[in-house]
């Protein structure tokens, strides 16, 4: 598969990612919006790099699904001028199937690993010392004949991707000279998004629709995308004939995002949070059985939303609801005196 600009192998995909999205993607930093930070790092790296002829050096993206760190990765390619392949953490099982992968890459070329912090232990040994050496010691063989052979490899850059930096070791992180984080996108970015968005799919969209999908997209691109897609799916069945203010509205009622973006399960968690827990402290697997669902989806994308925008509160006794949080879900604080959260503590 390949996108216009960058020329790309897709070996592996944690994500589906349809035709819609690979045709939505930014492909310079110039289409690329918000993350000014992020994108002035790495548009400096890039500079350097290309003006010394050398490789990029390692580079680490963390932050929340959907903000860009697939789409910056294949975007540090298409400005290198250089092939991205895509490969993620829990596929690769063995220390030959990342051997395969580094082998492959010629002069330059951008390894891309999702969920890096998913990589077994083993193999993230492998790894140290083809980012600091550009070489892989492999064991081949066993018992008496097992010897080591060393595998030179071409300069690339390794370009990771993490929900959870914190997840990822000491030693792998401090070997990317660059760690950057993306946070959530703010109004008037998600709104360029938005705008953007409609244009490529020659959507007809007025100012106040625009702001409407942008208000509710929990900060995320990916999900601009889908509302956006929903929005005008619903805009032409119920004769709207564009995306406006009401059809935004009307829509994403059917889909029970509420005024703030917030989904169902993000309200299921404050709720319960209220309800069965005194608003807290209370840990987040004791949330992720209440709801039914993982932790880990809970840790990486719901909480961080929440806590962002106000509604939840990390404590190191655990999630405590603000009062803004009981107020999204119509229910009054409960607190009788300060201690009454000391019940719940884990
Ligand atoms: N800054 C941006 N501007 C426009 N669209 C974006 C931007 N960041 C992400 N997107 C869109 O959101 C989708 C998801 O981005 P992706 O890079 O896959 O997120 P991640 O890898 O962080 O989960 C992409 O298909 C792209 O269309
Ligand atoms: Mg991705």
């Amino acid at each position: 598969m390949s996108s216009p600009d960058a020329n790309y192998f897709q070996d592996v995909l944690n994500e589906p990612v349809s035709n819609a999205e690979a045709a939505l993607r930014p492909h310079h930093f110039d289409d690329f919006t918000g993350q000014r930070k992020t994108i002035e790092r790495l548009k400096i790296m890039v500079g350097a790099a290309k003006r010394r002829n050398d490789p990029l050096s390692h580079i680490l993206l963390s932050g929340p699904p959907g903000l860009g760190k697939t789409t910056l990765a294949l975007i540090l390619g298409a400005e290198m001028g250089k092939n991205v392949r895509i490969t993620s953490g829990p596929v690769i099982e063995k220390a030959g199937d990342l051997a395969g992968q580094l082998t492959n890459l010629e002069e330059g070329d951008i390894l891309f690993i999702d969920e890096i912090h998913r990589l077994s232990k083993t193999v993230e040994e492998y790894l140290y010392s083809a980012m600091e050496d550009f070489h892989i010691d492999i064991m081949i063989d066993q018992g008496p004949n097992a010897r080591s052979v060393r595998l030179g490899l071409q300069k690339f850059t390794l370009v990771g991707a993490t929900t959870r930096s914190g997840l990822l070791t000491a030693p792998l992180r401090s070997r990317f000279t660059l760690q950057t984080r993306l946070d959530y996108y703010n109004k008037a970015d998600l709104i360029t998004i938005v705008l953007r968005t409609c244009e490529l799919l020659e959507v007809e969209i007025e100012p106040d629709g625009a702001a409407e999908i942008a208000g509710r997209a929990r900060g995320t691109p990916r999900i601009v995308n889908n509302l956006v897609s929903f929005v005008r799916d619903f805009s032409e069945e119920r004769g709207f004939g564009k995306i406006t203010k009401e059809s935004a509205q009307q829509a994403l009622e059917l889909l029970e995002i509420d005024a703030h973006g917030l989904d169902e399960m993000d309200k299921r968690i404050l709720r319960v949070m209220a309800e069965n827990y005194g608003g807290g402290p209370v840990g987040i697997s004791t949330i992720a059985i209440a709801v039914g669902e993982e932790a880990e989806t809970i840790g990486e994308v719901h909480e961080p939303f929440l806590i962002q925008e106000g509604f939840l509160k990390r404590t190191a006794q655990g999630r405590m609801l603000a009062d803004k949080g009981y107020a999204v879900i119509g229910i009054k604080p409960n607190r009788p005196n300060d201690q009454q959260g000391r019940l719940f503590e884990e």
